[in-house]
């Protein structure tokens, strides 16, 4: 059925040193063994990727000895407790399992690791797309198993469960958040029937670590288009889980004639807009952010409408626990910070009479994350009507202009001449005193007035000229 799959499936696999020592291995020890997981969805679909997944149909620890000894190599590591191994080869990070029946104990969440069969081991994985499996051994070398229609699932770009999703989630709740991150990085639509048992599941997150939660939660930022996993949380009330601070900005107050936009829906389009500009999940991270305090600062004023007073100083100082609760690098928190507290910063200096000093101000507070701040800026413009975003966007490039010409003025105040003191002296047969320093800013003057050029030959040229109107008096 599936000829032309496993044609390109071999042909990409074959030549690889580790799969051929696999192979070898596998008809030296009579063991059914098999590429499986990600490695077969992602050759499928073309993607990159150096994680090779192998499951072993007997003592995956002990076949990864084999494999390591005929490779010669001895960087090893192994969890005999989960019956795995794996080793780096040749840039190929290549994990050996070996078949298991597994279930997690329900409240510890230790595996209990079974031998089990093939068939028992591709119906306790995650989702369909991920069951699919390549054989290595020689007599059938690239057949490719699907027992449960990943294939059309991977073509239909479809997250499905193999078994009920209750029992899935149940074995593992950490996959609801792997549901909606394959979502988001391969663009796949989810099966409803995911969406409500995350619903349902939900409060099992509490038994998964905050570090895989978090990781997930990060590799949905760092995907294309950040909404698709952001929305699927919302929707299955997992965000009020994960980060109950975003989970609260949607929805829209409305007031006499007032209402203010969507939070929610506001900060999904500020994420997706800056995913186009930068792949630094850090300024994705602070695009989501970066209005989370609207929420507790939100007010309603007679006769002004919706205000938000003071929402970038208070959403900063809201990032340091929300690192912590996460176990967020907090490396990266002065930067979020930063920029969360900085972000209306730009509109404010669009004004047309702002002085140098609020400019230098800004350059100083911004340092060396200006730059991304900006990114953060344009991506922050949501409009839909196209005169408004031109004149945001005029605005911003203003500010930055105003940047560079303080920059520029400042980079001249401490410029010098490129004639010093002392060849004054030795040209003009001066000893130290005012009249050096005379013709030394005469020099600059000639400069900066675009007199002459701001190099040594000109500078000793003018010099020349000038330095007997200097000496007559
Ligand atoms: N798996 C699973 N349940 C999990 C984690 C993993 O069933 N909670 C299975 C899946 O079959 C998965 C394989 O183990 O394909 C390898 O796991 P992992 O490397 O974490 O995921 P990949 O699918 O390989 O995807 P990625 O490397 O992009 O995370």
């Amino acid at each position: 059925m599936n000829q032309e799959l496993e044609l390109n499936i071999k042909e990409k696999i074959s030549h690889l040193k580790v799969i051929d020592t696999i192979s070898k291995v596998a008809e030296l020890v009579d063991v059914k063994v098999y590429a499986v997981g990600g490695f077969v969805r992602d050759i499928i679909l073309n993607r990159e990727r150096n994680d090779l997944d192998i499951l072993v149909i007997g003592n995956g620890t002990d076949f990864a000895k084999n494999v390591a000894d005929g490779l010669g190599i001895t960087n090893v590591s192994y969890f005999k407790n989960f019956g795995t191994a794996h080793f780096d080869y040749q840039g190929m990070n290549v994990e050996f399992v070996g078949a298991r029946k597994e279930s997690y104990d329900r409240n510890t969440r230790k595996p209990i690791v079974e031998d089990g069969t093939f068939d028992e081991d591709i119906s306790r994985r995650d989702f369909t797309i991920n069951t699919l499996a390549i054989s290595l051994n020689k007599n059938e070398f690239g057949k490719l198993t699907d027992k449960y229609d990943g294939l059309s699932d991977i073509k239909n770009k479809r997250i499905k469960t193999p078994l009920n999703p209750l029992k899935t989630f149940d074995d593992d709740p950490l996959r609801i958040m792997r549901a909606f991150r394959f979502a988001s990085q391969l663009n796949f639509n989810v099966d409803e029937s995911i969406v409500k048992a995350a619903y349902e599941m939900r409060n099992r997150l509490s038994i998964v670590s905050q570090e895989r939660t978090t990781d997930e939660f990060l590799k949905i930022l760092t995907s294309p288009k950040p909404s698709v996993g952001l929305k699927l949380l919302f929707d299955s009330g997992v965000l009020e889980i994960v980060f109950p601070e975003i989970a609260i900005m949607a929805g829209v107050d409305q007031r006499k004639d007032y209402h203010h936009k969507d939070v929610f829906l506001h900060t999904l389009q500020v994420v997706d807009n800056i995913s186009k500009e930068t792949e630094n999940v850090w300024l994705r991270f602070a695009a989501l952010v970066h209005d989370i305090a609207k929420p507790p600062t939100k007010k309603f004023v007679e006769g002004i409408g919706w205000t938000f007073h003071g929402h970038e100083d208070l959403g900063a100082r809201m990032m340091k626990k929300i690192f912590h609760r996460m176990k967020l690098p907090l490396h990266q928190l002065d930067y979020i910070q930063k920029l969360v507290r900085l972000h209306l910063r730009p509109i404010a200096l669009a004004k047309e009479e702002v002085t140098d000093s609020a400019i230098r101000r800004f350059v100083v507070n911004a340092g060396e994350d200006l730059e991304d701040l900006i990114v953060l800026c344009r991506a922050d413009i949501t409009s839909k009507n196209p005169i408004k975003v031109e004149k945001y966007l005029g605005n911003y490039e203003r500010v930055m202009q105003k940047v560079r010409d303080v920059k520029e003025r400042d980079q001249l105040r401490e410029f010098q001449s490129p004639v010093r003191g002392e060849e004054i002296m030795q040209i003009c047969n001066l000893k130290p005193s005012r009249k050096v320093g005379e013709i030394k800013t005469a020099i600059e003057e000639a400069i900066l007035d675009g007199k002459i050029g701001n190099n040594y030959e000109e500078a000793f040229k003018y010099l020349i000229e000038i330095k007997d109107q200097f000496l007559e008096n």
